[in-house]
């Protein structure tokens, strides 16, 4: 029987050999606490990012946007299923990660608890939030953990289309009229800083990036993704004529890489500590809405287990 030492030591190489980890393999209680920490994070942000968006579903310009912000909704409530059932494989249930959700244990992304204001905010979430958001799951296709490693390359392949529609909406406007110009520029004031925080804070300051880098559940630090986010995203902004709100960026070119501001990280700890303009909006939401739907949980789930019955007895007879 190998010690704890042995069982560590192997594991450590089986993650240098760019092995993947499965659900019944040995994990450090480490690994598997911070994989179901990062993981049932994730899936809470693809739910609760449905919101902001869901608000303007009746509101979209045409049928066609209608049509689009409905398909990319609903993706996001795939998003979340696949990454809860990969929580699920390391061993905690649906219903213990909602309880941590609404119980404020567990987070979810920052940039969820700001309000979408406008039409042009829905476009500067899709280029900018789901921008940002593919950066970091591009990256996190080779994540050490299995399950989670298989879940984002499906997402990823569907981020892009949302980053896409976001995108063409900034892009329209900013061909329009000189109001619709001001609205998208608007959006993207507001929503340009907060989307460079989802990343998490810088290095230096990061709790997890150490560890998770070793581990390889993260392949590159907050920093990293972050800056790779900006120097894709400024020259997008340059493309369609809108302007970046930040006066002192600019282009080092020896480094190649856009060089920034300071980012408000005071604004940051307040928003992930719940003092952000939505989070009571967001949080009391879901809660509302999931007692709401616990005839639907159950009815489904009476169902499944009526059909294995039937199923099992089929194969008795
Ligand atoms: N929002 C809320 N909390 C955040 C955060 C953010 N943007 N960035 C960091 N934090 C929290 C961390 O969760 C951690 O708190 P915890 O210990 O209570 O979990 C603390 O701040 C320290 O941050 P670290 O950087 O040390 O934490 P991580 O190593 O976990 O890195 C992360 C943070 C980069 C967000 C990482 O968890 C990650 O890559 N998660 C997966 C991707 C993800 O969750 N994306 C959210 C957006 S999903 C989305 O955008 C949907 C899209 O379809 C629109």
């Amino acid at each position: 029987m190998k010690t704890a030492e042995e069982k560590l030591k192997d594991f450590d190489a089986y993650i240098e050999s760019e092995e993947k980890i499965e659900p019944k393999d040995w994990m450090p209680d480490e690994y598997r606490k911070t994989m179901i920490r990062q993981l049932s994070q994730h899936a809470h942000s693809e739910v609760i990012g449905m919101q902001p968006e869901g608000n303007w579903v009746l509101r979209a310009p045409s049928l066609r946007a209608k049509k689009i912000l409905l398909a990319k909704i609903q993706d996001e409530g795939g998003h979340g299923l696949y990454l809860y059932s990969a929580a699920e494989t390391l061993g905690i249930s649906r219903d213990e990660m909602i309880e941590q959700l609404h119980s404020v244990k567990a987070k979810y992304s920052s940039i969820f608890n700001y309000p979408a204001l406008t039409w042009a905010d829905i476009g500067a979430i899709g280029w900018l939030v789901d921008g940002a958001a593919i950066v970091n799951q591009i990256s996190l296709q080779r994540t050490s953990y299995g399950p989670y490693s298989r879940a984002m390359v499906r997402i990823c392949k569907e981020e892009s289309f949302h980053q896409r529609q976001g995108y063409e909406i900034m892009t329209t406007m900013m061909n329009g009229t000189a109001e619709q110009k001001e609205m998208a520029q608007d959006a993207m004031n507001r929503w340009w800083w907060p989307s460079l925080m989802m990343f998490g804070p810088p290095d230096n300051e990061s709790a997890h990036t150490k560890q998770s880098m070793q581990w390889k559940i993260k392949r590159e630090s907050n920093d990293v993704l972050r800056q790779r986010f900006i120097d894709k995203t400024v020259d997008q902004a340059h493309f369609i004529g809108i302007t970046v709100p930040d006066k002192n960026m600019k282009f080092n070119e020896s480094t190649q890489h856009w060089e920034i501001s300071p980012i408000d990280w005071e604004e940051f700890k307040q928003v992930i500590s719940g003092n952000g303009p939505c989070n009571h909006k967001r949080l009391s939401h879901h809660i509302k809405v999931h007692k709401q739907g616990k005839w639907v949980r159950e009815a489904a789930l009476a169902f499944s287990k009526n059909q294995q019955k039937n199923k099992a007895t089929l194969f008795t007879n």
